[in-house]
């Protein structure tokens, strides 16, 4: 099939390129050229395992193609992924710009009959925004081509996408049209095989669903964050609390570990939109307006421990810090605590030396030409004299260090770990000075 994904980011990219691994004809557009001819050149804008490889794999059999031509894409594919951002707007709203500029380009360059599948997480009503955007175009054309808009909106995971997409646990498709529901259930046969993940549903209910998703789980997170809290507080462990809970089939273990906060691309910007979309609409969110607060105090729970230890001026000391993505295995930086962190201790007078295996391009960006925040070519780089090591991202390399080389390199051998990667009672045995989230 020939297949036109809209949007080379996190979800386009990986889309794009899992269609055509599994035989389509698939080009992606992108209006930004940087991107397009970095992955023209063979190289990829995005950190994600697995990817660079199934790109080369894919473009050299010529499955995959990229450009920046909407006209081009828009007439090549009798299917048109829309994966375009959706940031929030000053209101918390999603900013449909990008989405319904894609629609537009669409309407005005399409020559057949044409399938837009809406993957970008979007409020619901989004699909007849953009229905009226294409029809708008074509009215302006005088053309008379039929279309249907489908909601299948993306549930991968960064760090592990090109797994999720080709192993989905479930494929949403909202349509109401039965010859694009049969088009869809032919696209992602390739990837259920083994049995039946589709869920057919209405197209509203698709939107709601993707963000009622996103909602219970940043749900889950806060609600071990505060829970975390009060341990601390009450001299208990959260994380024997998290087993004790994690055991019930009803609740299960996934997603309720104590943290110094969620950020990342979707689940802040998704619960905004939720809660703006509920305002807009006379209902109230209370259980998720307290997440959203919660978590933007969990967030700076780290500075204020560090601000407990070490007073609130931080002039003249200096702190490693471990991690700079939003979380394991991506370089993305978006909401990201380590922003909030970074910001409040440089404020406080301190200077950092952090270490990120993969973040650093991306955090010499967002930071540029600040002096007080420098980068180590390696972890144990990152803690010579530092006054404490402060870890913010659950990278794998950091879940094993040494002892030793810590007390040796780090003035004060402190250790405020946001991810509570380490047993409290081992790092204490270890002349470690160990301050975590909600563990004894
Ligand atoms: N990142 C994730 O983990 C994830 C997971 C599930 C769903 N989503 C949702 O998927 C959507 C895309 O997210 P992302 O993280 O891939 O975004 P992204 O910012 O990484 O990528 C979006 C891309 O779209 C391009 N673009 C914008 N307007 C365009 C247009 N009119 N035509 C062509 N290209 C255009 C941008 O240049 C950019 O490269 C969002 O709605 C997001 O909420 C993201």
């Amino acid at each position: 099939m020939n297949i036109t994904v809209i949007g080379t980011g996190y979800v386009g990219l990986v889309t794009g390129t899992c269609l055509a691994e599994v035989g389509n004809d698939v080009l992606c557009l992108d209006l930004d050229p940087g991107k397009i001819a970095m992955l023209n050149d063979g190289r990829i804008p995005i950190h994600e395992p697995g990817l660079e490889e199934m790109v080369a794999r894919n473009t050299a059999a010529g499955r995959l193609r990229f450009t920046t031509d909407a006209a081009k894409a828009a007439a090549f594919g009798a299917v048109q992924f829309i994966a375009v951002g959706t940031p929030p707007g000053e209101d918390g709203s999603a900013d449909l710009q990008y989405v319904l500029c894609a629609a537009r380009n669409i309407g005005r360059h399409m020559t057949s009959h044409t399938i837009v599948v809406n993957k970008s997480t979007v409020p619901v009503g989004t699909a007849d925004a953009v229905r009226s955007a294409i029809c708008e175009e074509l009215g302006r054309r005088g053309a008379d081509i039929s279309f249907s808009v489908v909601s299948n909106p993306e549930f991968l995971k960064e760090g592990a996408a090109v797994d999720d997409f080709m192993r989905p646990d479930r494929v949403i498709i909202g349509a109401d049209d039965p010859h694009a529901v049969e088009c869809m259930r032919s696209i992602y046969s390739a990837f259920i095989r083994n049995h039946d993940r589709l869920m057919l549903m209405d197209i509203r209910s698709a939107e709601l669903t993707k963000y009622a998703a996103n909602a219970m789980l940043a749900t889950r997170i806060s609600f071990m964050n505060e829970l975390a809290n009060l341990a601390d507080k009450v001299d208990a462990d959260i994380e024997q609390v998290r087993v004790g809970i994690g055991s019930d089939p009803r609740i299960g273990f996934d997603f309720l570990y104590a943290g110094c906060g969620y950020g990342g691309s979707c689940f802040p910007k998704d619960v905004r939109a939720l809660l703006r979309m509920a305002l807009e609409n006379s209902t109230r969110l209370s259980v998720l307006k307290a997440v959203e607060e919660a978590n933007e105090a969990q967030k700076r729970l780290l500075l204020r421990k560090i601000r407990d230890r070490f007073g609130s001026d931080l002039s003249g000391r200096r702190f490693a810090m471990w991690g700079l993505a939003f979380k394991a295995n991506t370089n993305d930086m978006r909401a990201a605590t380590s922003r909030v962190l970074i910001s409040g201790l440089l404020g406080a007078g301190a200077r950092i030396t952090a270490y990120d295996p993969v973040a650093m391009p991306e955090a010499r960006r967002l930071f540029p030409k600040d002096s007080r925040l420098a980068f180590a070519a390696s972890a144990v780089e990152a803690l010579r004299d530092a006054d404490a090591l402060v870890i913010v991202t659950e990278w794998k390399e950091f879940r094993a260090p040494n002892h030793a080389v810590l007390r040796e390199l780090l003035k004060q051998r402190v250790v405020f770990d946001g991810r509570n990667l380490y047993k409290p009672a081992t790092m204490r045995a270890s002349g470690l000075e160990y301050i975590c989230i909600g563990r004894r």
